[in-house]
């Protein structure tokens, strides 16, 4: 009874962070589409873009083509290129310190969610007055930033959808989760060309961060018709396209589907939630650098074991989107849930995902699930079923290689 009356009281406070108006970026797609970026910084009346984005990314000659772009259009700009995995306040400072000694005037991601997360911040930081590290928790901002423009080149973290960022405080080795529906870019350009050349291994880790978001959005208790259309719409095309991309990354149409689901689920999340694995995925990346979406991959199973239970029906809605039921057949659902299950690990298996967290440090489950805790509860994430610290333990403990 405590904690079906602690899943309502989430529910509700949930409800009440979704009430805010969404800002939702105008959307380009298509191979190509990133020629598109010099109208839109006339749409936004930006006439010198900071492009924020990362070494290896200036190695793969991605930088390269966006430059050539803005010169083509006699564009002036600047680049930060020291953007690393899990930014921190003070990377996204050099930032800012490079945008303001440019004197720029828009901010232009090229990267994965790191590199879109700290665009983020660094885009909000220009027309703040506040030290960046002031920057976190729910609605920190008080005005909507420079223009914004974001270019994911992994298919994985919809950050270029969400009112999320993620960002790392050095000092206290804590991911920080910032929350403001100020925060989607003014445009996303989901360009398959620029994700053409993201290795097997990462093209797999971010792809189940994605799946991960649609499955947490669903699995949510909110159950808003919007992102429940994104969020079986994700897992569609990841379930139809995720194996394709792994195995021939040149692979455009994979690529441009995998966009798509990323964005979708994105969008899912941002207004339905994550839940407990990211909670403990944000643990396991703040102590372990394990990649974000790797950790993902890793946690989903064992917590899709428990809302087997907790929430069969939207499991078995999720097995038709996969194309595992016609969901329409009565009276299975649990059955349906569970091929699920087995599908999200089969999945996981063939495109390289371990099974088990060899990472993972048995003295530090305690300290891990409680601050997964606190950030699962105290966000609030409208979990589908409620776990003590103890039993969030055993789930985790479950992990060990
Ligand atoms: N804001 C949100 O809504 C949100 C959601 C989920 C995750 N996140 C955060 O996003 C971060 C993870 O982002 P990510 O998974 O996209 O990885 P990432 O941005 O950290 O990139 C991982 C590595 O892949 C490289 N890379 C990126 N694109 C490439 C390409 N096209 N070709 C070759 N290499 C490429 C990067 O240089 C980097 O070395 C984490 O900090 C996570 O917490 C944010
Ligand atoms: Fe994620």
């Amino acid at each position: 009874m405590k904690h079906a009356g602690k899943r309502i009281w989430f529910n509700i406070a949930a409800r009440a962070l979704t009430i805010l108006p969404q800002k939702v970026p105008t959307l380009l797609t298509g191979a190509g589409s990133l020629k598109l970026i010099p109208s839109e910084l006339e749409v936004l009346g930006a006439k010198k873009p900071l492009v924020v984005t990362d070494a290896v990314l200036v190695k793969t000659g991605v930088v390269a083509r966006v430059a050539e772009i803005l010169n083509g259009a006699g564009i002036p700009y600047a680049v930060f290129d020291q953007i690393l995995p899990d930014p921190t306040y003070e990377i996204c400072a050099q930032g800012l310190a490079a945008l303001r000694a440019g004197a720029c005037d828009a901010v232009i991601a090229v990267g994965g969610g790191s590199v879109i997360d700290a665009a983020k911040l660094i885009r909000m930081g220009a027309t703040h007055r506040k030290n960046l590290a002031k920057f976190v928790g729910l609605l920190p901002f008080r005005n909507g930033g420079l223009p914004f423009i974001c270019v994911p080149s992994t298919a994985g973290t919809g950050s270029e959808a969400t009112a999320a960022a993620v960002i790392t405080d050095a000092a206290r080795h804590r991911k920080q989760t910032i929350l403001d529906p100020r925060l989607p870019p003014n445009t996303a350009i989901l360009d398959p060309l620029i994700t053409t050349g993201l290795p097997p291994a990462m093209t797999a880790a971010t792809g189940m961060d994605a799946l991960t978001h649609a499955v947490e959005a669903y699995t949510n208790t909110l159950h808003y018709s919007d992102v429940d259309v994104q969020a079986i719409e994700a897992v569609r095309l990841i379930f139809s396209n995720l194996r394709a991309a792994c195995a021939d990354g040149s692979k455009v149409e994979a690529r441009e589907a995998m966009l798509r689901a990323s964005h979708l689920a994105g969008r899912a999340f941002t207004r339905g939630f994550v839940g407990y694995v990211h909670a403990v995925a944000h643990r396991f990346g703040e102590r372990y650098h394990v990649p974000h979406g790797l950790a993902n991959a890793i946690a989903l199973p064992y917590f899709l074991d428990l809302y087997r239970e907790a929430c069969p029906e939207r499991l078995a809605d999720l097995a038709a989107a996969a194309g595992l039921r016609d969901h329409t057949a009565a009276g299975d659902a649990a059955s349906a849930a569970q091929a699920f299950v087995d599908a999200v690990r089969s999945l996981a298996a063939d495109i390289g995902i371990p099974a088990k967290a060899a990472f993972l440090v048995a003295d530090d489950i305690p300290a891990i699930a409680v601050a997964a805790l606190k950030e699962a509860h105290g966000t609030p994430y409208p979990v589908p079923l409620v776990l003590d610290a103890s039993a969030l333990e055993t789930v985790i403990r479950s992990m060990l290689a």
